[in-house]
């Protein structure tokens, strides 16, 4: 069921959006060369306090996982695209990461994450970074009231493959609220004018996220929860909280 939010409550999850975005930026900060995982996750939880918030990841449990999410962020480094757990790897120059961020506060539930390199990247990273976060915007752009969830998914995916990326369709974005995933599920990959129609009060977590390989295939790592690509190449995630409005698609994931 998809649930419509009032402007009010619309307001609140801005509150918790800035949290998710003060969390992303203190992590982007402290990601230096040598720094852990781990730290980085330390990092998140002490925003997350001192913000009087927690964290909608920890302790998540859906289906497919087999252990309850150890963290409050997923940082997955190189050829990891998603749901990378916080570990002692200790970061290298020259790694592509992308960090996931959440937060609740007062009830209500921000998502939000970003891609960039420890120190210079190589040219290739930093293609595949602007063009996921080109297709961000591209799908914060159709997230207007009278249009389809479809054209959110098109445009996503029209980016994706200009730049010659390899996308899946099993893990994308979704609807957001009191709860990290609520409806609907939005593919990175779809048609225009197809699918639920878009109306004010709809909050959605818009979520591209691009294989550089050009391949479609993934897989889940040993730990149960890491998704890779499945040829090896690296991947960048980029997402936003966005909500929709009369005056169009407003970010609530904004510091
Ligand atoms: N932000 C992720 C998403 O949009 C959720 C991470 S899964 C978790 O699907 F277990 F880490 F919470
Ligand atoms: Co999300």
């Amino acid at each position: 069921m998809v649930e419509l939010k009032t402007r009010a409550e619309i307001e609140l999850m801005r509150s918790a959006g800035k949290v998710v975005a003060d969390i992303l930026s203190s992590v982007r900060s402290a990601a230096r060369a040598g720094v852990t995982l781990r730290q980085l996750d330390e990092t998140a939880r002490g925003v997350l306090k001192d913000a009087g918030a927690t964290s909608p990841f920890l302790n998540y449990k859906p289906k497919f996982a087999p252990v309850p999410y150890p963290g409050v962020i997923c940082v997955s480094v190189n050829d990891a695209a998603l749901h990378g757990i916080p570990d002692e790897y200790a970061l290298k120059p020259g790694d592509l990461l992308s960090v996931d961020a959440g937060a609740t506060l007062n009830g209500w539930v921000g998502d939000a994450a970003v891609s960039f390199t420890v120190g210079d990247g190589s040219e290739a990273d930093a293609r595949l970074i602007s063009v996921t976060e080109a297709a961000l915007a591209a799908g914060i752009a159709a997230a207007v009231p009278g249009g389809r969830l479809g054209d959110i998914s098109a445009a996503i995916g029209k980016v994706g493959r200009a730049g010659g990326y390899g996308i899946s369709t099993d893990l994308g974005g979704h609807g957001v609220g009191r709860t990290m995933h609520e409806d609907p599920h939005i593919p990175n990959l779809g048609k225009k004018g197809r699918g639920l129609k878009l109306q004010p009060g709809l909050v959605l977590a818009i979520e591209p996220w691009f294989m550089a390989g050009g391949n479609d295939d993934i897989y889940v790592a040993d730990d149960g929860w890491t998704i890779k690509t499945g040829d090896g190449s690296r991947a960048a995630h980029a997402e936003h909280t966005v909500a929709i409005t009369e005056d169009g698609p407003v970010i609530l994931t904004l510091g």
